[in-house]
């Protein structure tokens, strides 16, 4: 395994907040991108045709970026359709995992999830299909300019520190939930406008019950501390049935009481206001 993967950065998102100045940045969208809705993407990915493909020669997994057209717009997708089990990965840096998974699926429970939280605006639309005889996960091909690793090597600040770290403490929070293991700075994708899209699950959603690292929760959007009570075992598995097990439900869901219980607790020490935004 690559040392990016086995680096296993405990989620990179640490790195991610910014202290900048706060000046507005004006809101930008490639002209490529086409106004399309949710379920119009949806639509898109799972029926438009297939008209080119290459390898991403970037990750591990190595997955494809297909070209898709319906006559009328053409859009990029990434087909991951990884889908191994070992009962034991060593990695260069950590501990070893038993009872490692790699799972496209993961990545379409992500999507699932993440419309649950009210976050898909931050997880690229996910569909299950099939390419050259192979089940896999097609994402939409967010349009993003710099990816975590790019961004902090070339120290690229966003104008709005606030709405970045907005984003950013998002991200952990979904991430604490899923229990990513695999949250790497490859993982992260940032527009030109700063939106900020989080990708690759294929290695979350372990079965532990506890958080992996609470610490990195600091902060909670008051929506989305608001979707996490609701966040119940009958919806969960309605939405990611065959992707996620029983078993995953319910450790997600001993988790998002577990991530509950630390932000009260944060909350009775910091105020409500230091806490929900
Ligand atoms: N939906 C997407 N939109 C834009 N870029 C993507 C998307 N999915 C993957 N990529 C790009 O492809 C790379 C590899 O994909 P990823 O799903 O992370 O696979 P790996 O398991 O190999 O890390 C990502 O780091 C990113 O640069
Ligand atoms: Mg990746």
């Amino acid at each position: 395994m690559s040392s990016s993967r086995c680096s296993l950065m405990l989620a990179a998102a640490v790195g991610l907040a910014v202290a900048g100045l706060a000046t507005l940045s004006k809101a930008q969208s490639p002209s490529t991108e086409p106004n399309f809705a949710e379920a119009q993407q949806r639509e898109f990915l799972l029926n438009a045709k297939i008209i080119n493909y290459k390898q991403i020669g970037k990750g591990v997994t190595s997955p494809w970026r297909l070209t898709l057209s319906d006559g009328a717009v053409t859009h990029d997708a990434a087909f991951q359709n990884v889908d191994l089990r070992q009962a034991e990965v060593a990695f260069r840096q950590g501990p070893s995992e038993i009872g490692f998974r790699d799972f496209y699926g993961y990545n379409i429970a992500a999507y699932e999830l993440a419309k649950l939280l009210g976050l898909s605006d931050m997880v690229p639309v996910t569909v299950e299909r099939k390419w050259k005889g192979q089940a896999g996960a097609l994402s939409w091909w967010v349009p993003w300019k710099w990816d975590e690793e790019m961004r902090q090597k070339q120290n690229l600040q966003p104008p709005n520190a606030e709405a970045w770290n907005n984003q950013v403490d998002k991200v952990r929070v979904f991430v604490q939930l899923i229990y990513d293991t695999d949250r790497n700075a490859g993982n992260l994708l940032s527009a030109e406008d700063w939106k900020l899209w989080i990708i690759d699950f294929t290695r979350a959603f372990r079965l532990h019950k506890t958080l992996r690292n609470p610490e990195q929760l600091q902060r909670c959007d008051r929506q989305l501390w608001e979707n996490l009570h609701k966040l119940n075992a009958k919806e969960l598995m309605e939405k990611t049935a065959s992707h996620l097990s029983k078993g995953e439900v319910q450790a997600l869901l001993a988790r998002r009481d577990a991530m509950v219980d630390y932000l009260q607790r944060l909350i009775q020490q910091k105020g409500e206001s230091a806490v929900l935004y």
